[in-house]
């Protein structure tokens, strides 16, 4: 089970989530977030749900697979709760209190949007899931990559080229329109912690959509200090 989490103490990093449907270009930008970062000497971790720590990336393969569909919606997100505990504590947790900036390709949010709207899981499971798995732990910031459904697929399955569409690639279009539904409403629910990001344009603009809201969010009171970040 995830300790009760470190809040605020001075130096702790910052934990950033991005979400969206398929071929919302989530790897990209943080790739490109990660890279600035870096560059402005902050110290960066990139890593995905599910999976992220070894014992996750099992969780991850079994799922991808399917097969946690043929257990049914409830043990699907179990296991999905499986590898996001082990993730927590063994990797996000650890580097935030070192003060490592936490980038992470999916988080709680992919299991409210494909899990609760989606395979119907009931609010009271996914926040009994949710008090074992994260406790406190909250992104300072969420970014929604917000894409029109079909321009997602195509992308996606440029991606994939030959390969098979995984467990969700292969759901039908109404799935995935509903998922984007769901993301514009988990970004209109928290508006302190999320912020939909258009992301039907080319990966510089998208890029710089980006980084305008990590300079709002958590910049914007230090200019003086942190002017190479500007
Ligand atoms: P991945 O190949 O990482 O997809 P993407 O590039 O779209 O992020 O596969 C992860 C899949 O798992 C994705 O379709 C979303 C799904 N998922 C859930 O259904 N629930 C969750 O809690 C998480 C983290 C992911």
């Amino acid at each position: 089970m995830a300790e009760p989490a470190v809040h605020r103490v001075p130096g702790r990093g910052r934990f950033i989530t991005f979400e969206g449907g398929e071929g919302s270009g989530k790897s990209t930008q943080i790739k490109t977030l990660a890279e600035r970062l870096n560059a402005a000497k902050l110290r960066t971790l990139v890593t995905r749900e599910p999976g992220g720590s070894p014992g996750a990336e099992i969780i991850r393969h079994l799922v991808l697979s399917g097969m946690g569909k043929l257990l049914g919606p409830d043990a699907e997100t179990l296991l999905f709760a499986a590898a996001r505990d082990d993730h927590v504590r063994t990797v996000i947790e650890p580097a935030l209190a070192r003060g490592t900036w936490v980038l992470c390709d999916r988080f709680s949010d992919s299991t409210r949007a494909y899990q609760g709207r989606l395979g119907q899981v009931t609010p009271a499971f996914l926040d009994a899931m949710q008090r074992v798995t994260i406790g406190d732990l909250k992104p300072d910031l969420t970014l929604i990559l917000d894409v029109p459904v079909e321009v997602g697929m195509k992308r996606a399955a440029i991606r994939r080229g030959a390969g098979a569409p995984d467990r969700f690639e292969s759901e039908d279009l109404k799935f995935h329109q509903d998922l984007r539904e769901a993301y514009r409403q988990i970004a209109a629910d928290d508006p302190q912690r999320c912020v939909l990001i258009d992301a039907n344009a080319d990966p510089a603009t998208v890029a710089a959509a980006v980084w305008a809201s990590l300079r709002e969010r958590f910049f914007k009171a230090n200019v003086g200090s942190m002017a190479n970040l500007a």
